[in-house]
């Protein structure tokens, strides 16, 4: 695996794998690698002859500077996932590579950024579909390959290379879990014992969601039972809960009062100590 730690690096071995008439798919991630990026690396492997990944905690996504400072950083384990996932390149670049002095450019999804999670961490996807694009024109990929989990994210991103004419095929990834149902994130790690039990109650609000759509409960008793679900665990904090339309996340074109009669996305968000963490899943009636 080459490990490149500038632009110009991973170009050459970008140029090298395209003189060699290989495709390539792209893994971005901010690092603390965990099985749910090796079952993203394992997708591009899959549909690729070359597999590029980067690793790079992304600044202007961070609203909360601490957040940003205690993001956990493994890069030694990082490359020893990679390498074993049969990743070909990994670029690990310096910050003020990707953000030159006198930077001003930037990429906003108007609507869908703004809206759900965007509302309560403002600026977050501008900071993720700019560094995305400058990723995605550093690398130049035939495809790109994003988790589910990070619904809203990649909804952002399927939008953003859709309207910009990118030419890249963004692949969702579907959420790997722990064995008791939670979300594999990097920031699980940063977890006390206590909250790392607790939070295993997102798995199980979207189960409950899961199963009263089945039985046509409608939209507000969703919503209401997950409330209800989080409420029962004193250490989570819900800060966000959305059920919205696959895809563009607008809102619901039923009224919340009648049986769930449309595919929905639900999206949770809750803190855990100092820890955020969101969870999702789609659900069809
Ligand atoms: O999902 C992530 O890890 C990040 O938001 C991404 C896409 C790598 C951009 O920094």
């Amino acid at each position: 695996m080459q490990i490149c730690r500038s632009i110009a690096a991973i170009r050459d071995a970008v140029a090298g794998f395209r003189a060699e008439g290989q495709s390539i798919g792209l893994v971005t991630t901010m690092g603390a690698l965990h099985a749910g990026h090796m079952s993203l690396i394992d997708a591009a492997r899959r549909d690729h002859g070359r597999v590029v990944a980067t690793i790079f905690v992304n600044p202007t996504q961070f609203g909360d500077p601490k957040d940003l400072e205690t993001y956990p950083r493994t890069e030694e384990a990082d490359l020893a996932m990679l390498e074993a996932a049969g990743c070909d390149a990994v670029l690990i670049p310096r910050a003020d590579e990707i953000y030159p002095e006198g930077d001003e450019t930037i990429v906003e999804t108007r609507d869908l950024a703004v809206r759900l999670h965007g509302a309560v961490r403002p600026g977050h996807f501008r900071g993720v579909a700019t560094v995305v694009t400058k990723l995605f024109n550093i690398t130049r990929p035939d495809a790109a390959y994003f988790g589910e989990k990070d619904y809203q994210q990649l909804q952002v991103i399927r939008r953003m290379a859709r309207d910009l004419h990118m030419n890249i095929d963004i692949v969702g990834v579907p959420t790997m879990r722990e064995a008791d149902g939670l979300a594999m994130s990097s920031r699980n790690v940063r977890l006390g014992p206590e909250d790392r039990a607790a939070a295993v109650v997102l798995n199980r609000a979207l189960d409950r969601a899961e199963r009263m759509a089945i039985e046509r409960a409608s939209p507000a008793q969703i919503e209401a039972a997950i409330r209800a679900c989080l409420a029962d665990e004193p250490r989570a904090t819900l800060t966000g809960l959305d059920l919205a339309r696959p895809g563009d996340l607008a809102p619901l074109s039923q009224s919340a009062d009648i049986p769930l009669s449309e595919p929905v996305a639900i999206m949770i968000s809750a803190q855990f100590g100092e820890v955020l963490l969101i969870d999702q899943r789609e659900i069809a009636p």
